[in-house]
């Protein structure tokens, strides 16, 4: 893994995104998640924890029963150098070493290409130099023809060079371009998660402070609530400063890979027409400084097109398998490996629980109301008499039915969503003894724990479906279909652009250092002729 870092910002991106969700999603924190349960639910914590093993073990022997799928499996199917040359039939699978041995082999053609020209050229040049300081042969055999046919191919090199540069360029801006908005989708993604843990952190944090709730639920499920809550946190915070240090180091790797390309293809330009030129004008001395370079510079661009052939490769890979991925949501993959995701029975499952405790609050919430705030008690009714008086303070809307499936408020009931702030108008002032002397049915302490409890299960019911998507993925695949269908498009077609341009760049400037050459020697061959031409004929007429 270490190796593709540089080389692989796609594969990557992907692991990012596979991160957030091991983190997000790890097991311990969700097993215990419904916890702010009265008395009677703990029984009910265990069968969850209980259940969650047994479900899993049973979604495991399942795939052992059906065949899991491969990923990716045609696109995939290359030769493996690590297993003898024979096919590699494991599909995608990032920790497959023999995925990467055989996506990596596909570049061999282009490293051997590099090796040749580099060792073969650097032979013809020291040979074609040991002739020009040692055999100084006089130079003879002009054809007009060959004349012509090298500064034809020439021009014709040239062009496909400049061509070539101008792909490179354009593809490269276009690749940096779709990996960044790539990239800042991924980073929106994890940074909304994120937020989201921490919100639902942060209020239950403060429901701890609920004596309301101190009186209703077991110590145990408080200490549980405490529990849920860090855990929250820090994956929340491990989240962001992951993804923040993440999204640099990638940044910082597309940074290079861009003004390395920037820069290849402005020299690569630069060389085609200077070389051109001074081959044309036949500045011999010139043209093989350039020949030298071009040399090196040819042999550094077949190694990037190998490089690029594997990049855009395994984009191509990650693409189709996030989409099998997507399309398969039953079958075991690869991807499953990496993202920790539960059956679906497991995580209805805490989706009923999170409803369970939204609605247990509101009740305990709504008993207050009817039994203590919105009777008159006579004064010597110490403990529940504060003088209560007043309009009657309304329901809250519990926002489930007791099967936990979804209703509709009643005209009289207040919403979760805006409870806090109709409530704070029945609100009193109060005597050092806590008895009301204004008109109001709550006092300030009762007010301030009411509110507790109701961004509590407001909180619940906001974020419960969301920890739901986490656990069971649906939020995952939601993300890999938006990439897959929004971003990877662009991602495959321009890693494309990148090495077709590079493609083109190498051999129509190693094309060129041909022609050069051969170019400068008929060239020279033609003056010679013509000298020698015009020479007889001096002698002649003379
Ligand atoms: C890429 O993203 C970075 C930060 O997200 C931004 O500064 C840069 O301008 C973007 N580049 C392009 C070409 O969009
Ligand atoms: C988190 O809570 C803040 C304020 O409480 C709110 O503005 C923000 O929209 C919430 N974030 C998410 C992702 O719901
Ligand atoms: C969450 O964790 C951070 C540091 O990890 C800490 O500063 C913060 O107080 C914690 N918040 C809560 C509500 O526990
Ligand atoms: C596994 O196979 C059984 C029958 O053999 C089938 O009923 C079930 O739907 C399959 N499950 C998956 C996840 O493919
Ligand atoms: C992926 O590769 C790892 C390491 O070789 C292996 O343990 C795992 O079973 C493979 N996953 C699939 C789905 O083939
Ligand atoms: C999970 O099950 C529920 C009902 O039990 C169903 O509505 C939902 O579509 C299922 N989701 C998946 C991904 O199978
Ligand atoms: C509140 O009143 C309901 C009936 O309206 C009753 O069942 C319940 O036991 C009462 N609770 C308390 C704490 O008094
Ligand atoms: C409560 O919220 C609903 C919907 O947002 C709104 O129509 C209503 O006016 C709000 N009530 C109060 C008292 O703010
Ligand atoms: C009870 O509240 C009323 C206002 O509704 C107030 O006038 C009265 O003084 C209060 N009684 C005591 C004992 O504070």
């Amino acid at each position: 893994m270490q190796s593709t870092k540089n080389t692989l910002p796609f594969a990557f991106l992907l692991l990012l995104v596979a991160l957030f969700f091991v983190f997000a999603n790890g097991e311990p924190y969700f097993s215990t998640f419904n916890t702010p349960t009265s008395g009677e639910n703990q029984r009910g914590i265990n069968d969850f924890s209980e259940t969650w093993g047994t479900k899993r073990l049973l979604a495991e022997e399942q795939n052992d029963v059906n065949s899991s799928l491969v990923l990716a499996e045609e696109r995939t199917a290359r030769k493996d150098p690590l297993n003898g040359l024979k096919k590699y039939r494991g599909g995608w699978n990032i920790s497959e070493k023999h995925y990467w041995g055989s996506v990596a082999f596909t570049a061999a053609p282009f490293f051997i290409m590099a090796l040749a020209w580099f060792v073969i050229f650097g032979l013809c040049l020291s040979l074609i130099c040991l002739c020009y300081c040692c055999c100084t042969r006089e130079p003879y055999g002009y054809s007009k023809l060959a004349y012509a046919l090298s500064l034809i191919l020439l021009i014709l090199f040239t062009v496909v060079a400049i061509v070539g540069c101008v792909v490179l360029y354009t593809g490269q801006a276009k690749f940096h371009h779709s990996t960044n908005k790539t990239l800042k989708y991924v980073v929106r993604q994890a940074d909304t998660t994120a937020e989201k843990l921490r919100n639902l952190s942060d209020d239950l944090a403060s429901a701890k402070k609920i004596a309301v709730a101190q009186v209703f639920l077991p110590v145990q499920v408080q200490s549980d609530i405490d529990e849920i809550q860090t855990k929250l946190n820090t994956s929340s915070y491990d989240l962001s400063e992951k993804t923040e240090d993440n999204q640099d180091k990638i940044e910082h790797v597309l940074d290079i890979v861009r003004l390395v390309l920037i820069i290849l293809s402005a020299v690569m330009l630069f060389l085609t027409f200077i070389g051109f030129l001074f081959s044309i004008f036949g500045m011999q001395c010139m043209v093989y400084t350039l020949v030298i370079f071009g040399w090196i510079l040819v042999t550094l661009t077949f190694v990037l097109c190998g490089v690029f052939l594997v990049l855009h490769n395994v984009t191509s890979d990650t693409c189709v398998s996030m989409n099998e991925w997507v399309e398969n949501p039953t079958a075991h993959t690869a991807l499953d490996d990496i993202l920790p995701c539960v059956d679906n029975a497991t995580a209805q499952e805490t989706s009923i629980r999170s409803k369970e405790v939204t609605s247990q609050l509101v009740n305990v919430i709504n008993q207050v109301i009817t039994n203590i705030s919105n009777i008159n008690f006579a004064p010597n009714f110490t403990p529940l008499y504060f003088n209560q008086s007043g309009p009657l303070v309304p329901l809250l809307c519990n926002p489930h039915r007791p099967d936990f499936t979804d209703r509709v408020c009643d005209p009289k009931e207040v919403a979760l969503i805006n409870a806090t702030q109709v409530y704070s108008q029945f609100v009193c002032q109060v005597s050092p003894s806590g008895i009301c002397t204004t008109t109001g049915r709550l006092t300030p302490d009762f007010y301030s724990q009411m509110a507790g409890g109701i961004k509590l299960s407001y909180s619940l019911y906001l974020y419960g479906p969301f920890l739901v998507e986490l656990q069971d993925c649906t939020f995952v695949r939601q993300t890999f279909t938006e990439i897959s269908h929004e971003y990877c498009p662009g991602l495959r077609r321009y890693s494309n652009w990148i090495y077709i341009g590079l493609l083109m760049v190498s051999l129509a400037v190693l094309l060129s250092l041909v022609f050069w050459v051969v170019y400068g020697r008929e060239r020279r061959h033609r003056v010679y002729t013509k000298t020698l031409i015009a020479r007889t004929e001096v002698d002649k007429s003379s």
